[in-house]
C-alpha cells in the first residue's frame, strides 16, 4: 500500500487543472452497456474507480479501450452477471443493474456491502424498478433481477438518491413508455448522465430538477461524450488555496455547480472569483468558522465535508458541520485530532474550536473523502505528515500529488 509524505507550510501559488468528474464517468460508463454502435469518451479521469469500472464493462461483454483520458466502449454479446469480487470493491457497480434489466430482461448484481461511510442500501433502486415490472430475488449475496419487458412507471423517491435516480435513468431509456421520476436526485453528475444519453438517443426532459420525465425508446446509438469536470476536485483545490494561504487558479472548473460551497468559503473568509475561464481563490485575512449542513444538491455536499472542516480547524471561532447524507462520515475526525485539532463529535454533528495551527503526524486514510482532508491538512500543518492507505485517494483524484508539487507542495507518494 502507498502512503503520501507531505512537508507542510508552503503557499500553493499556481494553476492547477481540474480532471473529469469521477462521480458523472462511472454511471455514464455502465450506461454505455446501453447504446448499439462505438461510443467515444473524453476527458475520463484515470482513476481506480475507473479501471474497476472498465473491468466490469469487459465482463459484461463490452470492448473497451483506455489511452489518456479517452475511452472507447463498444457492446459486442452483453453478459448479466457483475461478480462480487467486483463490487465489493466499487459500490457503484450496483448502476449496471438498470441497464441490464431495460436490456436484457435479467441481471445478477453482487449486493453491495456498506462502506466505510454507511450501510448505502440499495432498497430505493430495486422499489423503483419493481414499479417497472421487475422481480427480485436476494440468494446468497446476490441480487437476481428478471422482467419481461422494463414498463415505464410514475417513480417517487422517499430519497433523492443520485444512484437510484441514475439506474432509473438509465433503465427508462429503453423502457417501454413513459418513467417520471418524482423527488429525483438534481446534481450535476446526474444531469451530465442524462446528457451522455440523451447524446445517445434517448428522451429526457427535467434533469436537474426534482421531476425527471423520460420518453423509452427502441434503442440507443454510440456518441461522442465530453464528461463533466469534476466539482468536488475543484471544492478540494479550493480549500487548499485558503488553508495554505496560497493563491490557485483553477482550470476547468466547474464554478456554476459549486454555489453551496464558494457560498461557506466567501462566507468564512475566502476571495473566490470568476475570471473567464479559471476561478482565482486565495485567502482574504482571518478566516471565521461557519455552521454547515450536509444536503442533496443544491445543498452543501457531503463529498465536501470532511475539506471544509480541515479548514475550520485553522479559522477563528468555531463552527458546526451536521452530516445529514451518510451515518458515519467522520472517519477524519481522530486523525485531524491527531494533527491538534479541537473537535467534539455529538451524534451527526461535529462542533470545530479552532486552533492556532496543525502539526504533522502519521495519520490513515479511511475513505476517499477523508483522505482528501487529511492531505491538505498535511499541506498546511507545521512539520511532516505521512498519510497511509492512500488507495482511497487514489480512487477519485488524478495525479494529486503531481498536481499539488506543480503548485509548491513538498508532497512524494512511497511504498507502505
Ligand atoms: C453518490 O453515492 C456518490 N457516489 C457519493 O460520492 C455521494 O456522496 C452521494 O452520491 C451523495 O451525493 C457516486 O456517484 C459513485 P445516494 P450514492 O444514493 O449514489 C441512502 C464520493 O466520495 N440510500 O444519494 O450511493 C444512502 O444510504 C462518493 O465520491 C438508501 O437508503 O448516494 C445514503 O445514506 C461517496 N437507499 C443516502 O441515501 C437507497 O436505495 C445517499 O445515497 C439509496 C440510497
Amino acid at each position: 500500500m502507498d502512503k503520501l509524505i507531505i512537508e507542510g507550510g508552503n503557499p500553493l501559488h499556481g494553476e492547477i487543472r481540474v480532471s473529469g468528474a469521477k462521480n458523472a464517468a462511472l454511471p455514464i460508463l455502465l450506461a454505455c452497456i446501453l447504446p448499439e454502435g462505438p461510443v467515444n469518451l473524453s476527458r475520463v479521469p484515470r482513476l481506480r474507480d475507473i479501471h474497476t469500472t472498465l473491468k466490469l464493462l469487459d465482463i459484461l461483454g463490452c470492448e473497451t479501450s483506455f489511452e489518456g483520458n479517452e475511452v472507447k466502449s463498444t457492446v459486442c454479446n452483453i453478459q448479466t452477471e457483475a461478480p462480487y469480487d467486483l463490487v465489493k470493491t466499487m459500490r457503484a457497480s450496483v448502476l449496471c443493474l438498470g441497464p441490464l434489466l431495460a436490456l436484457k430482461g435479467e441481471a445478477k448484481v453482487a449486493l453491495p456491502g456498506g462502506c466505510a461511510i454507511g450501510a448505502r442500501p440499495v432498497d430505493l433502486h430495486l422499489t423503483a424498478f419493481e414499479k417497472m415490472g421487475a422481480t427480485f430475488e436476494l440468494d446468497s449475496g446476490y441480487i437476481y433481477g428478471h422482467c419481461k419487458k422494463l414498463k415505464g412507471a410514475n417513480i417517487h423517491f422517499d430519497f433523492p438518491t443520485v444512484g437510484g435516480t441514475e439506474n432509473v435513468l438509465m433503465a427508462a431509456s429503453i423502457a417501454e413508455g413513459e418513467t417520471i421520476i418524482e423527488n429525483a436526485a438534481r446534481e450535476p453528475e446526474v444531469v451530465d448522465l442524462a446528457e451522455f444519453l440523451i447524446a445517445c438517443g434517448a428522451r429526457i426532459t427535467g434533469h436537474g430538477t426534482s421531476i425527471i420525465r423520460v420518453e423509452g425508446v427502441s434503442s440507443l446509438k454510440g456518441c461522442d461524450y465530453t464528461v463533466m469536470p469534476d466539482r468536488i476536485e475543484a471544492g478540494t483545490y479550493m480549500v487548499a488555496a485558503a488553508l495554505t494561504d496560497g493563491e490557485l487558479e483553477i482550470l476547468d472548473c466547474p464554478f456554476q455547480e459549486l454555489d453551496a460551497v464558494v457560498y461557506k468559503l466567501r462566507e468564512m473568509g475566502v476571495w473566490i472569483n470568476e475570471d473567464n475561464d479559471r476561478v482565482i481563490v486565495r485567502r482574504q485575512g482571518e478566516l471565521t468558522g461557519v455552521d454547515i449542513t450536509t444536503q442533496p444538491f443544491p445543498g452543501f455536499p457531503t463529498d465536501m465535508q470532511a475539506q471544509l472542516m480541515t479548514l475550520m480547524c485553522l479559522a477563528n471561532g468555531a463552527g458546526t458541520i451536521e452530516e445529514k447524507i451518510f451515518e458515519n462520515r467522520f472517519m477524519h475526525v481522530q486523525e485531524l485530532v491527531r494533527m491538534g485539532a479541537n473537535i467534539k463529535l455529538k451524534g451527526r454533528t461535529a462542533m470545530i474550536r479552532g486552533v492556532d495551527k496543525l502539526t504533522g503526524a502519521p495519520v490513515m486514510a479511511s475513505d476517499l473523502r477523508a483522505s482528501a482532508s487529511l492531505v491538505v491538512a498535511a499541506l498546511a500543518a507545521e512539520g511532516e505528515t505521512e498519510v497511509q492507505r492512500i488507495y482511497h485517494l487514489d480512487r477519485g483524484y488524478e495525479q494529486l500529488e503531481k498536481k499539488f508539487s506543480a503548485v509548491g507542495a513538498k508532497i512524494r507518494r512511497e511504498k507502505e
